[in-house]
């Protein structure tokens, strides 16, 4: 009798732990490529192809910064995040120089994320390549830093 009632209160504690975690906490982790869109209709550069898996010696947090570990990951440009689809300015017209409010601008966020690590390793490998002494060691994998690499000719 006893074993029968803790058996149903279990089942049904499945059941109701079961609804809750498929609710609204389940993340899907785009492993290939993703395609970064711009967020503007008249862009000037392509859409960009962002091999999303292959960055994953790193922490998802080096990018995700705003992660908190339990809710799935959004967007770079959910609103109040990256979401400036031009660069901030001042009413007379000049940029606003506050580089808390500029990387609001969402192609400011990326350049600054993509193209600065990138250049942080072929800064290293030039100062390797330029020590005699690492001579056979193998140069660190990076990334594109120029335009054309990130944003193809369409
Ligand atoms: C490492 C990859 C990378 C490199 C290198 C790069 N960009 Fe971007 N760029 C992005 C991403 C990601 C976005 C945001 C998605 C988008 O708008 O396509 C972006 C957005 C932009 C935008 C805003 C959207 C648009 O098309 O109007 C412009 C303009 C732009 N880039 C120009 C450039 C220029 C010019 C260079 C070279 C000096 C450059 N990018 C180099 C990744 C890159
Ligand atoms: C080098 C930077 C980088 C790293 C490291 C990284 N991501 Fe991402 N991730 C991105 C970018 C950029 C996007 C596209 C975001 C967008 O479209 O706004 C993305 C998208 C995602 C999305 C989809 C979010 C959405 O828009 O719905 C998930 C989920 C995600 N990443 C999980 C992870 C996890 C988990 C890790 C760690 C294993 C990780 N990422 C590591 C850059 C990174
Ligand atoms: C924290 C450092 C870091 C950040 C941030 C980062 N990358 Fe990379 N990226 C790398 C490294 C390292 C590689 C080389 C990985 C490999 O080959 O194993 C790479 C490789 C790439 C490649 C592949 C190049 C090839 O030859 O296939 C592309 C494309 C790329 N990154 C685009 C991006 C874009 C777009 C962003 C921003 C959304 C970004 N990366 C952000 C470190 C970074």
């Amino acid at each position: 009798m006893r074993k029968s009632v803790l058996l149903v209160t279990l089942v049904l504690m499945s059941l109701i732990w079961g609804t809750l975690l498929v609710a609204d906490d389940e993340m899907v982790v785009p492993l290939g490529e993703i395609t970064i869109e711009p967020l503007v209709e008249e862009s000037k550069r392509s859409a960009v192809a962002f091999p999303h898996g292959i960055h994953f010696s790193y922490s998802c947090e080096e990018c995700h910064h705003q992660w908190d570990y339990t809710s799935p990951i959004q967007s770079c440009t959910t609103s109040g995040c990256h979401d400036l689809e031009e660069a901030p300015k001042t009413d007379d017209g000049k940029l606003v120089k506050d580089p808390d409010e500029q990387i609001l601008y969402y192609k400011k966020a990326y350049h600054e994320m993509c193209i600065n690590c990138h250049k942080e390793i072929k800064k290293k490998n030039k100062a390797m390549a330029a020590k005699k002494a690492s001579l056979g060691e193998k140069l660190l994998p990076t990334g594109p830093t120029s335009c054309i690499q990130c944003h193809p000719k369409e």
